[in-house]
């Protein structure tokens, strides 16, 4: 059997060491959030109350520096905060928000995992990687780590996302060739984007960037308004499980399939 080629996009990412930064000093709340010990605004207040303790003393700032190695203590007990990168995939429906507050009151993706999830994730503070718009379903991750966040999003990263999207049945594959050439938005010139009609009606496109309803507005572009839209992958992790549900993601799909290196085991 063929190996399978390394894409370019993960080997550069994978040359660029997102390990980097890891020994920048964190502060005391959010790594207990991080932690998964108390989410981010109990971790303050917590500590504010004179709950914790850094190696010995009690410590009422929220943002006080955590040196290497300390022992942080809540209320007594030793919280282990080494920092571990965990990263959850989670089929969004439609009708959700990726964002913390839904104005239409339909409730957001953060409400939707929360009620999902085991007490020990649940206290977790997540946030969630880049955003789908309500009515897009699909593949959508959280992490604990705002690392993990700031290399997914980042065009530098040119991390893969493949969408399909429901369009007219009569649209043909010379409509999607300016698509693939680099076409211009609003907002700037859109990356060449691999897009190919998989079936009548149906445009596979994968973007290597992420801006606000991107996959809509280069398929009005081309004279194809987007009926339904789903995201069907992300680097090389495909989506696996079933709508509203979700699964933690190994540290070797991490590192293998999205290209991040994960702190700790
Ligand atoms: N592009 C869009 O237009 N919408 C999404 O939800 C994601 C990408």
């Amino acid at each position: 059997m063929k190996a399978k080629k390394t894409p370019r996009w993960l080997s550069a990412a994978r040359e660029r060491d997102s390990s980097a930064g890891q020994d920048k000093p964190d502060w005391l709340s959010r790594a207990l959030a991080r932690a998964g010990a108390l989410p981010l605004a109990q971790a303050e207040a917590a500590i504010a109350d004179g709950r914790v303790k850094m190696n010995g003393r009690v410590v009422t700032k929220p943002f006080a520096p955590l040196p290497e190695r300390a022992r942080v203590q809540l209320d007594g007990k030793t919280i282990d905060v080494t920092p571990r990168t965990r990263v959850l995939m989670f089929h969004k429906p439609a009708g959700i928000v990726c964002a913390g507050h839904d104005q239409e009151k339909q409730g957001t993706v953060f409400e939707a995992l929360q009620r999902l999830l085991s007490a020990e994730l649940a206290s977790y503070s997540w946030h969630g990687v880049g955003r789908l718009d309500r009515d897009t379903t699909g593949l959508y991750l959280f992490t604990n780590d705002e690392r993990f966040v700031a290399f997914a999003t980042s065009p530098a990263t040119h991390l893969p996302k493949r969408y399909l999207a429901q369009v007219a049945a009569t649209a043909t594959d010379a409509q999607l060739e300016p698509l693939r050439r680099g076409i211009t938005l609003d907002d700037g010139p859109a990356r060449p984007a691999k897009a190919l009609l998989r079936e009548r009606g149906l445009v596979e496109l994968t973007l290597t960037e992420g801006r606000n309803h991107q996959v809509k507005r280069m398929l009005a572009h081309v004279k194809l308004p987007v009926k339904n839209l789903h995201r069907e992958a992300v680097g090389e992790l495909t989506l696996d499980i079933d709508i509203a549900q979700w699964r933690e993601l190994a540290a070797a799909e991490i590192n293998e399939k999205l290209g991040f290196v994960p702190r700790g085991g």
